[in-house]
Order: structure tokens, then C-alpha cells, then sequence
């Protein structure tokens, strides 16, 4: 199984960049740039990635992205995880990130945005991984703020695919961002948003009826309502799951206990995906990996699995299709 998941070709479609940051590079970074971060070790910075929730990891996770200064920075970030793609397997990979988590520290946006988006044409054309951008608003930060940061967007648009809506959820429902996903989509961006991570139910209803979205990232608690579920199947809307996330966050207590394999049996269309693969102990491999044995999923389970990752992608159909046959070429030979 093993084997067959690491040669499996596969998208993800749930990835902050910011949240790839692996201890070394971050203390490599922080070194050139000159700034003192508060641990000594990679061993010491391994040793505060333990959570009880979601905000106990974004403190974390955003005094990390701190370090992050010029455009070679987030340059060498995203390099670095696509090298991870690459060796994978992962033929496509939709990218998130947060420029308010910059552009308040008075990075500029278009130093955020050229350094992951160069290192993103490089891979293209060294590595043989293609990738889209996702631009996410921070929903901890206001409304007002969100519109400043797609009015910095524009000049850069052409980089960037969809919009997104992350940090913390509770207290912070999609309606607050109501106004800004309507001037982004007018703007050609998908909308797309956390929703159903630690928010209840009433929360992915808003983010498809208010925001619009076309996929949802995470959106487990939307088991607890059934018309919501029946909603999301007649709508074609896709789950982007993340399990090892979903543990590290108590989210869910045990990988058993995952609802992965009750969302696909209840006919919901599921993705496998890392999240934060440098604080949550696993890249997309290892995610597959722990949930198989997990859940005694089959490599028909599997399989299925990748191909919602590229019917789900935001490409256009024949880019999918090209995707989606070398996914069937594989299942054919291997299964
Ligand atoms: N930002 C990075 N990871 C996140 C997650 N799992 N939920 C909300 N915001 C995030
Ligand atoms: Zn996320």
C-alpha cells in the first residue's frame, strides 16, 4: 500500500505555504535576515508544534512566517515544498497563501506574490509539478482589511486563481466577508473557504449561500446537518480533507474515529490533502499513508481519493483530463 500511495499521481488542493515551513529552512531564513526567533534548536521548535486547537497552532504558525522578509524568501518557502511535491508524486498542487500575514509586518504584497509565483514557473519547468495560487483572506482581520488586500492583488491577478478564507473560525463567520467574496469574484477570482474545521455546520451553509464557494476546505461538522450534506452532493462541491491536520487540531481525537470513509460512503467527494504539512507531521504521502491503515481503506479507496484531487482542481478540462489518464494508466498497471 505503501508503495502504491507514493507512486500514486495525485493534486493537492489544500496547502498554505506558510505552513510548509520546515524548522531548518526557518532558521536558515531568520538567520540571513537577521532576525532572533525564540528557540535554539530545531528540536526546541519541534517540541512547541503540539496543539489543542486551532488558534493554539496559528500563534505559532504566524510568529514562524515572520522571518519571512524578501522575495528570495518566499521564493526558497515554496521551492522547497514543490521539491516535496516532486518526489511524491503530486503532478499538481493548488497553492494557498496569506498576504495579510506579510503586508502587516510592511512586506510588500508584490514581494509575497513574485517569490511564490517564480519558484512556482520554475518548478513548472525543472520539476514537472504544475500549480495554481490561492489568495486567503485572513477572517480573524476585518472586512475592510480583506478589500485593501484585493485592491494590492490587481496589478498581480493574472498570478492568481481563486481566494480563499482562513485563520480562525469561530467567532468569525463567512457573512462577515460577504461583500469582499462578491467584489473578488467580479474581480475573476473562485471563491473558495475554510469552513466546518472547528465552526458548526451554519457556517458552510453561509460560505456556499453567502460567499459562493466552489470547494470547500475541510468542512467536516457539515455531517451534522443532513440537508446540508444532500446540498453539497447536488451542488458538485468537493471536501478538501486533511487528517493529519484534523488530529494535531483535535479536530478529531483518533485517526480511527476519522468520518473520512462515511463522508465518501454517504456520497460526498473527498480530497486528501496536508494542510500544514511542516506542523502537522506528514506530507500529502504521509496523510494517504496513516488514513489507509487508519480506516483499512482499498486502493479502489485510493484511487478514488486522487481522482477527486484532480477532478476538483481548479484547472480547465483538458488539463484534468491529461492529469486523470495518467491516473488511470497507473490504477490499471497497479491495482
Ligand atoms: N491557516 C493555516 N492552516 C489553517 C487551518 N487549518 N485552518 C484555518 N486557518 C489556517
Ligand atoms: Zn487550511
Amino acid at each position: 500500500m505503501k508503495n502504491f500511495i507514493e507512486n500514486l499521481p495525485k493534486a493537492e488542493l489544500h496547502l498554505h505555504i506558510e505552513g510548509t515551513f520546515e524548522p531548518a529552512l526557518m532558521f536558515k531564513i531568520a538567520k540571513r535576515n537577521h532576525i532572533k526567533i525564540p528557540y535554539k534548536s530545531v528540536k526546541e521548535i519541534e517540541d512547541a508544534y503540539k496543539f489543542d486547537c486551532l488558534q493554539d497552532f496559528l500563534d505559532i504558525y504566524y510568529q514562524g512566517a515572520s522571518v519571512l522578509i524578501n522575495e528570495h524568501d518566499f521564493y526558497d518557502l515554496t521551492y522547497s515544498y514543490l521539491e516535496k511535491c516532486a518526489i511524491q508524486n503530486v503532478r499538481h498542487t493548488e497553492i494557498m497563501f496569506d498576504p495579510q500575514t506579510h503586508t502587516e509586518r510592511g512586506v510588500a504584497f508584490e514581494t509575497v506574490i513574485n517569490g511564490i509565483s517564480k519558484a512556482c514557473e520554475d518548478a513548472k519547468d525543472k520539476l514537472g509539478v504544475s500549480s495554481l495560487l490561492i489568495m486567503s483572506y485572513l477572517r480573524h482581520l476585518s472586512e475592510k482589511d480583506a478589500f485593501k488586500t484585493l485592491k494590492q492583488s490587481l496589478p498581480f491577478k493574472d498570478k492568481i486563481t481563486a481566494v480563499g478564507l482562513d485563520s480562525s473560525e469561530k467567532g468569525n463567520p463567512p457573512s462577515k466577508f460577504k461583500n469582499v467574496f462578491e467584489a473578488s469574484v467580479k474581480a475573476g477570482y473562485i471563491p473558495l473557504a475554510h469552513a466546518g474545521e472547528e465552526g458548526n455546520a451554519d457556517y458552510v451553509w453561509e460560505a456556499l449561500d453567502l460567499l459562493k464557494i466552489k470547494r470547500i476546505d475541510h468542512g467536516n461538522n457539515a455531517l451534522q446537518d443532513p440537508q446540508l450534506i444532500k446540498e453539497i452532493i447536488k451542488r458538485d462541491i468537493a471536501l478538501t480533507i486533511c487528517p493529519l491536520s484534523n488530529t494535531a487540531l483535535q479536530v478529531v481525537s483518533d485517526l480511527k474515529d476519522h468520518p473520512l470513509k462515511k463522508m465518501m460512503a454517504l456520497g460526498l467527494k473527498v480530497t486528501i490533502n496536508s494542510d500544514d504539512p511542516a506542523y502537522f507531521g506528514g506530507q500529502v504521502n504521509q496523510n494517504y499513508i496513516e488514513i489507509q491503515k487508519a480506516l483499512n481503506l482499498s486502493k479502489q479507496d485510493l484511487y478514488e481519493l486522487a481522482k477527486n484531487s484532480f477532478q476538483y482542481a481548479l484547472l480547465d478540462d483538458k488539463t484534468k483530463q491529461i492529469y486523470l489518464d495518467e491516473l488511470e494508466t497507473y490504477y490499471e498497471k497497479y491495482n
